[in-house]
């Protein structure tokens, strides 16, 4: 079937067809699936974003930079994993002094804006319905629309009055892994540009080594952990966002239910489930006092406790411990997920890219 596409004047449009590239990534390995490829490449594709961020996509910062001085509210809107990684986004401008928050973009009505409120859309594939949605809804009635995007001139890059590219290439996976780390290294180089110290260079490494020192140990607990059906992950503050993306990639991939909370939300509740037959993973960077008493609280009942970075090796410090924790959970649940022999890339009832309201 042929389809023309025709003007108000009833003349033919002929569509100009547009190659995108995204950057290619290899990795001297064979693996056995897309998942841990993609987690492999992380290595690569973090040096090819910060490079880019640096020079190609530095003016795009400056003006995305100006727009965060003149409004008065940021607000990320995004989905699934996106929208963990735009909670460290609002968490960190919180920390410079700027008021803002991030939507799930399927509730995005529930916020409030007016023509000062800057808008970050941001989502790997550009193609999310919600998001479009939201987009769509509030192009023009505020201050700026930003996308933040894997796929250039997708949908949402195209709604949008400006767009940064994430440049972590091809993810075949459905479970978002390296387009995750680089929405995170993204953020937190427009942190450093605000004035926060982060030293983003060391990132790359960072990742490698939370694979090559964790990989063989977290292999040979998967085989002790393919029959767990539940476990609750506690982190604080930035941590708690990770906390979150780590149980989605235990519940798309693993299937097992995992449950993110705030440890300080366990005595209002949840210390109600915990007694021997519990397990528990906690985000226990030395940066946070608070979770110390937590940790305390569901070993005193007894549960079974795993803890980042006592039972791992990462780098702990703030704010980078948030996006190695994620490596981790990465890798834990793929190893976890192969013992199951589920199939990992295509996790049933999951799509890619969520098209459908
Ligand atoms: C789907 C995918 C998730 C992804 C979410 C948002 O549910 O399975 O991995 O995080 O969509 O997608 P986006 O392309 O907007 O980041």
């Amino acid at each position: 079937m042929k389809i023309k596409i025709y003007n108000k004047e009833g003349n033919e449009i002929i569509p100009k067809e547009k190659t995108v590239f995204l950057p290619e990534i290899r990795v001297e390995k064979n693996f056995e699936h897309f998942i841990i490829k993609e987690i492999y490449e992380q290595q690569i594709s973090s040096k090819i974003l910060i490079e880019s961020l640096k020079n190609e996509q530095s003016s795009i910062l400056d003006k995305i930079i100006s727009l965060i001085y003149n409004s008065n509210k940021i607000v990320f809107i995004a989905a699934g994993s996106s929208y963990h990684s735009s909670l460290i986004a609002s968490h960190l401008l919180r920390k410079l002094g700027f008021e803002s928050y991030s939507i799930v973009a399927s509730e995005f009505e529930e916020m409030n804006y007016d023509k000062k409120t800057l808008v970050f859309l941001v989502s790997q594939s550009g193609e999310t319905m919600d998001t479009i949605l939201a987009a769509k809804k509030l192009k023009d009635k505020v201050f700026s629309l930003v996308s933040v995007v894997n796929v250039p001139f997708s949908t949402l890059h195209r709604i949008a009055d400006l767009s940064l590219e994430i440049k972590a290439g091809v993810e075949k996976c459905v479970a978002a892994t390296k387009t995750y780390t680089n929405q995170v290294i993204t953020f937190f180089y427009l942190a450093k540009l605000l004035g926060m110290n982060i030293d983003v260079e060391k990132i790359p490494r960072g990742v490698s080594e939370a694979i090559k020192e964790n990989e063989e140990k977290i292999k040979n607990l998967a085989k002790n952990l393919k029959d767990l059906k539940d476990i609750f992950i506690i982190g604080r503050s930035i941590n708690y966002y990770s906390s979150l993306e780590i149980a989605l990639k235990l519940k798309e991939i693993a299937y097992i239910h995992a449950e993110a909370l705030y440890g300080g939300e366990l005595k209002h509740g949840t210390l109600a489930l915990i007694d021997e037959n519990s397990y528990v993973l906690a985000l226990n960077p030395y940066f946070d006092e608070n979770i110390k008493t937590n940790i305390e609280e569901v070993k005193a009942r007894g549960a079974k406790l795993f803890e980042i970075p006592k039972d791992f090796y990462v780098d702990s410090d703030y704010p980078y411990f948030s996006l190695y924790s994620v490596i981790i959970g990465q890798l834990l649940t793929y190893y976890i997920a192969k013992e199951k022999n589920l199939p990992i890339d295509y996790p049933r009832n999951l799509a890619k890219s969520v098209t459908v309201k």
